[in-house]
Parts: C-alpha cells; sequence; structure tokens
C-alpha cells in the first residue's frame, strides 16, 4: 500500500497539523509509559528540520465529549519539552478564536499542542463542520497517529476532505510496513496469542484471523471466556459474557480448520485479586468454585513456550493475566521473554504486551513493537485501516 509519503512535501513556512497518538497513561499528572511520545519523535524533528510551524493534536483517553482535567494533554505538552527541548506551547482548546491566534503567531520550526480533541463530542463522530475547523487551522494535514487510525473520527478521517495537502508519518510508515509482513506471505508456523481484556473488542476481528494463523495460543480473560464456552468451569475468573457464544462460534471454526488451539493447562488463582493475596496452582485447565485464575501455570508457561521455539512468525496482543500485579505476572513475562529468544519475525500489539516486554526487559529483542492494540488487530483482519486509507495514492 503506498500512501504520501513526508519526505515527498514541502513544509517550509506552512502550518502543519501533526495528528499523533498521545493517548498515555496518566496517573496524578505523571505520564507513566512515553512509548507512544516517543514513537513520533522522528516525525516531528522531521518536519521541524523543514521549517513547518507545527500544530500537534491527540486525544487522550474517553472524556465523553467534554472537557475534564483528568484528560488534559497538558502533562504532554511538559514530557514534549523534555525530550525534544524546545519550547511546546499549550493551548487548553483545539478550536475557536485563542486557537487560531496562536496558530497565527507561531513562526518556523515552533510548536503548540491543541488540548485533548475528545473534549468536542463532534470528533468522534466525525463531524465535518468539526473537521472543516481543525482544517482551518492549517496549510498541511500529517497523520502519525497509528494508534487511532481504526477509528472514523474528525481528525483522522474527515479532515483529509478538506486538506489538500496530506500525508502519513514516519510512524504510520513503519507500523504499517511490519504489520504488512504478517499478511503477506509470513513464514510458517505462524502464531496468534491472544490474551488481555476487552475481549468484545478483540473477538470478532480474531475470527477473521482465523485463516491467517496455524496456531492461537490463550491467556488472560480471553482465555476464561474461552474456556467458559467450552462449558469448562472458571470458578469467579473475570470474563466478558456476551463474548462467550462468539468464542463457541470461533472454537468449532478452529475445529473446522484443525488449527492448534490452546488454553491454559493449568492456572495460578487465589481467592481474592490483591497484592497480598496468597496464589496457588491448580493442575488442571479449570478453575475451582470460590477461585478466580489471575496467571497462566507453569505447564502452560511449559507448553507454550514449545508453541513459540516453533513459531516462525508471531503476533502477540494481550498479557497472560493480572500482570500488573508481581505475584501474578510470571505467565506475562515467561512469554516476553520466550518471544524476544525465538527465532521468529515477532510483532507485539497493544499497551499492555508492549508494557510486558518493556517489564521484562526484552523490548529491544522484538522485531517490532505496534503503538496500537486496536488499530493493530483491525489492520491484521482487513489489511488496511480508515485513516490510512485516506493517505494512500491513487
Ligand atoms: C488506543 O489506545 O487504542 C487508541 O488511542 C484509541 O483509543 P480508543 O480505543 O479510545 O479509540
Amino acid at each position: 500500500m503506498k500512501i504520501y509519503s513526508i519526505t515527498e512535501k514541502n513544509y517550509k513556512d506552512k502550518k502543519v497539523f501533526l495528528r499523533v497518538d498521545f493517548n498515555v497513561p496518566i496517573k496524578n499528572g505523571i505520564i507513566t509509559d512515553d512509548t507512544r511520545i516517543v514513537a513520533t519523535i522522528p516525525t516531528i524533528n522531521y518536519l521541524l528540520s523543514q521549517g513547518a510551524r507545527l500544530i500537534i493534536a491527540s486525544h487522550l483517553g474517553r472524556p465523553e465529549g467534554k472537557p475534564s482535567p483528568e484528560f488534559s494533554l497538558k502533562p504532554v505538552a511538559a514530557r514534549l519539552f523534555e525530550i525534544l527541548k524546545k519550547e511546546v506551547k499549550f493551548v487548553p482548546d483545539c478550536i475557536g478564536d485563542e486557537v487560531k491566534k496562536m496558530v497565527d503567531a507561531l513562526k518556523d520550526g515552533e510548536i503548540l499542542l491543541l488540548e485533548n480533541l475528545r473534549f468536542h463530542p463532534e470528533e468522534e463522530k466525525g463531524d465535518e463542520y468539526f473537521a472543516k475547523e481543525l482544517a482551518s487551522l492549517c496549510d498541511a494535514y500529517v497523520n502519525d497517529a497509528f494508534g487511532t487510525c481504526h477509528r472514523k473520527h474528525a481528525s483522522v478521517y474527515t479532515i483529509t476532505k478538506f486538506v489538500n495537502d496530506i500525508a502519513g508519518g514516519f510512524l504510520i510508515e513503519k507500523e504499517v510496513s511490519a504489520l504488512s509482513k504478517l499478511l503477506t506471505n509470513p513464514e510458517r508456523p505462524f502464531l496468534l496469542i491472544l490474551g488481555g481484556a476487552k475481549v468484545i473488542d478483540k473477538i470478532n476481528m480474531v475470527k477473521n484471523l482465523l485463516d491467517k494463523v496455524d496456531t492461537i495460543i490463550t491467556g488472560g480473560v480471553m482465555a476464561y471466556t474461552f474456556i467458559k464456552a467450552k462449558n469448562w468451569e472458571i470458578g469467579d475468573s473475570k470474563i466478558e459474557e456476551e463474548a462467550v457464544p462468539v468464542a463457541r462460534e470461533i472454537i468449532k471454526e478452529i475445529n473446522k480448520r484443525h488449527l492448534e488451539f490452546h488454553t491454559p493447562l493449568d492456572h495460578v488463582i487465589v481467592q481474592r485479586v490483591s497484592e497480598d493475596a496468597t496464589p496457588i496452582v491448580t493442575e488442571r485447565g479449570t478453575v475451582p468454585h470460590g477461585w478466580i485464575g489471575v496467571d497462566i501455570g507453569p505447564q502452560a508457561i511449559e507448553e507454550y513456550t514449545d508453541c513459540i521455539n516453533r513459531a516462525k512468525t508471531i503476533f502477540w496482543n494481550g498479557p497472560m493475566g493480572i500482570y500488573e500485579i508481581e505475584k501474578f505476572a510470571k505467565g506475562t513475562i515467561e512469554i516476553a521473554k520466550a518471544i524476544a529468544n525465538s527465532n521468529a519475525f515477532s510483532v507485539i500489539g497493544g499497551g499492555d504486551s508492549a508494557a510486558a516486554v518493556q517489564k521484562a526487559d526484552v523490548a529491544d529483542k522484538i522485531s517490532h513493537i505496534c503503538t496500537g492494540g486496536g488499530a493493530s488487530l483491525e489492520f491484521l483482519e482487513k489489511g488496511n485501516l480508515p485513516g490510512i486509507d485516506v493517505l494512500r495514492k491513487e
């Protein structure tokens, strides 16, 4: 897929609207993982070096269409300043007179960060009037928000109808190239590792990946949803009930296609989820009544490591349990290490899996770490995303 590249454009003296995905975790005003910010720095530096006047825009979280201090992008302006060692102006809105004034005052090589686009409900609705307002700020549009390209939102999709000069940034190019490698003649066996929560968001996409992969292994809420679909006991483990019928259909499809499919052989279980809980290991694939599965067990780690060692291509989305709690992190960390030690072409999609490879200190041994979980899964399903399609050269 060929998209317009920033390297074939001229940005001198131009007001450039750069859409990024700075949807980063923030606790008490502190950014706890800045991977998504760091990932856009090559594009930002390139545009600045070309003399652009940079208007940077992003969403943060899901503030439901109204301003809310906990979803402010202000801490991101401070982090950008630390990384770039350059002033980053900040304006507390993304449209309106004050924004226009600050944009007009920008000089070549200066940066203005706009406030959260989702403080306006029109952003998520892909509203044309709102998109026109955003477009009126700039001479050129660059999208480097890979993690949001599956959304037909105003600043990702609709805006491209109102700006002539459009292009994708370096991050988008890098993500598309790595994910396309999974879709075009991947080396086999191709292993899909599915874990984490947001099962309902992911499970329909999994259905469509069945004709691309050879082996599937599962962990986390995803695994318990499948175990429940097999009508096995899951105790009080967390599942997404509405995803169970889809999981049943997927199991049928898997059997029809003779794919290799695994739910954990054993589990780490607790009676309540807390840092001071005393976990034990079940020696079976089910979870007894009154207990909660929080990680995969040692037999599952061994079996999954074997699948990883046999694979030539791996895509991993979602942790194997509640890895944020040290006692329940072993399964996820061991999977991260096994992928890092394998000879497979490996792609990690999704914030939690990306955080897990950082935690396991193996990020540099992974072929590619995607900055978008939902976006990467949808790209694997459809081979394209709405926000990327609009950047395509005809
Ligand atoms: C993400 O974190 O996956 C992206 O930033 C998109 O966020 P959303 O799921 O709230 O649209």
